[in-house]
């Protein structure tokens, strides 16, 4: 089975100030799950989009099945037996699952038999080992259960050739593997995969091949079972990376933030937090593990001054805090890197260096008696676009020509460029830090909660990525259902446990 069914030759896309895709050539086979892998801004979107009939490439031939082929828009390409999940779903919530599934179907003519599409669709659903009740309203499901939508969409239109763009970035653990075993059905049924990805171990893990792409050029095609993650990094890279992070001794230098038997409960009045307990110290770092939606949310914000607590107590460094302002809580050193980074997070037509100096434009560093100080704000900047590589040609370019990770690392840039230079004894409460992240910026970002360890600062992240959690963490909670429900010293953590934690089947 060594038939290409696609091949992308030569393929060229510009953008104003950057090649995005500078003469690529791809090529995918029936059956084959296809990992396309690359830093961000490297042009996997840019290159994927071409295919899917969104963008027009500059020059470059595409062909199905051996034949020159035209893709002018998504249609053509659905025609072509090509499909796409993006990152961002386009579902309608208010409507079913088979509502959504159905919708720009040209099986249905005009009358929808909606009951009977439903048993259609349970059954290629269940063919595929993807679970989803096809009656429930979108609104109500889980990103996993969303994204399981889409791919139904796709197969319901009969794809042969599934694109999906960095699909695990939504999942839980769980989630993912199912997702997995699925992507393993649909390709021993023929279809082939194209997984858009920047993390190693899943291109390990499920590709049979992948292709590298950096700076909008590919570096590389490899079978995955002849390469490694090292490879792979250098690759992407084009330097080595580090895996396994070396820990200085912890140095505690006393208690700086402790919660007391914290609740909170939400607008509806319904309980979120369930009573939380615990000390944070200078000089440690504590990962907090669990599902996205079991309280964690609304204990950052509790512990940053944004939600108000029903019961409990707040402390920072002995002084009480609670229900104090966010502005309070920032001065006593509590510092906050929001989830929703981006709608919140920038000004699309501002330049990076603007983005960057958004909330610090008080700072001494940039406000001369009357005037900012361009030349700090520069030279600022400057050093934040090279310490996260924040790819860009100039720091004058607005955000809104950044590539999805960049726009991220510029958010992050400025909530952690404010603190780098601090002396200690803060607290540093971070939603996710490192997603949609690449390699190298997901590297820079854990050294540097490794140095504000060091550095005395006491550092709580909330994650749903294990991996990262124990790389860098000292203690690991686990969160379920409002409550801390394990604490763990990250030397004794055993994923498997944790992983069940995160389910709420095992108590600690
Ligand atoms: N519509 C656009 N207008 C201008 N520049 C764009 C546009 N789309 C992409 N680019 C640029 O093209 C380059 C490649 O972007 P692309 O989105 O393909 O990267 P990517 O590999 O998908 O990255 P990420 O992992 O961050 O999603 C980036 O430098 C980006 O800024
Ligand atoms: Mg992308």
């Amino acid at each position: 089975m060594d038939e290409n069914v696609l091949e992308m030759v030569d393929i060229v896309k510009v953008f104003p100030g950057v090649i995005a895709n500078d003469r690529v050539n791809f090529s995918l086979k029936a059956g084959e799950i296809h990992a396309l892998l690359g830093e961000n801004g490297a042009g996997k979107t840019t290159l994927m989009n071409i295919l899917y009939g969104i963008y027009r490439m500059d020059s470059g031939v595409i062909k199905v099945d051996g034949r020159k082929v035209t893709i002018r828009s998504p249609r053509d390409a659905i025609k072509l037996g090509i499909g796409m999940v993006h990152q961002n779903f386009k579902l309608i919530p208010a409507h079913t699952v088979v509502e959504n599934v159905i919708l720009g179907s040209e099986k249905n003519g005009f009358i929808l038999d909606l009951k009977k599409s439903g048993e259609e669709i349970k059954n290629l659903a269940s063919s595929f080992g993807l679970k989803v009740d096809p009656f429930s309203e979108v609104w109500k499901l889980s990103m996993g259960e969303r994204q399981r939508v889409e791919i139904l969409k796709l197969l319901y239109k009969n794809v042969r050739i599934m694109i999906l763009d960095e699909p695990t970035a939504v999942l839980t653990p769980q989630e993912k593997r199912e997702l997995f075993s699925s992507l393993r059905e649909m390709s021993s049924k023929g279809k082939s995969i194209i997984f858009i990805t920047h993390k190693l171990d899943e291109v390990l893990e499920i590709s049979d091949r992948v292709t590298v792409l950096r700076r909008g050029k590919n570096v590389a095609t490899k079978v995955t079972k002849e390469t490694n993650k090292i490879e792979l990094a250098n690759l992407m890279i084009g330097r080595p990376i580090i895996f396994e992070y070396s820990k200085n001794p912890q140095k505690l230098s006393g208690l700086v933030l402790k919660v007391e038997n914290v609740r909170v409960l939400d607008e509806e009045g319904n309980v979120r937090l369930k009573g939380v307990s615990f000390s944070l110290n200078g000089g440690e770092i504590v990962g907090v593990a669990g599902i996205a939606g079991n309280g964690q949310k609304e204990l950052a914000e509790a512990i940053t001054g944004l939600k108000r607590v029903s019961s409990g107590k707040i402390f920072v460094r002995g002084k009480d805090l609670t229900n104090a302002s966010p502005k309070k809580f920032f001065d006593n050193g509590v510092l906050f890197i929001p989830e929703e980074r981006l709608g919140v997070g920038t000004a699309p037509n501002l330049s990076i260096a603007e983005n960057l100096i958004l909330k610090s434009y008080d700072n001494k560093l940039f406000s001369g008696p009357v005037f900012l100080n361009f030349d700090a704000i520069q030279k600022f900047a400057e050093k934040l676009v090279k310490d996260f590589e924040i790819l860009c040609s100039s720091v004058n370019v607005p955000v809104k020509f950044l590539s999805g990770g960049n726009l991220q690392k510029v958010v992050l840039a400025r909530e952690l460029g404010n603190i780098i230079n601090n002396a200690g004894g803060n607290v540093i409460v971070a939603m996710y830090p490192t997603r949609g992240l690449d390699v190298g910026a997901t590297e820079y970002v854990r050294k540097l909660f490794l140095k504000m360890r060091d550095e005395g600062n006491a550092i709580i992240f909330f994650s749903e990525d294990l991996e990262e959690i124990l790389s860098i963490s000292d203690r690991v909670f686990v969160m379920f259902d409002g409550r801390i429900v394990g604490e763990i010293d990250s030397s004794e953590a055993d994923v498997e446990k944790i992983g069940l934690m995160m389910a709420g089947s095992v108590a600690s």
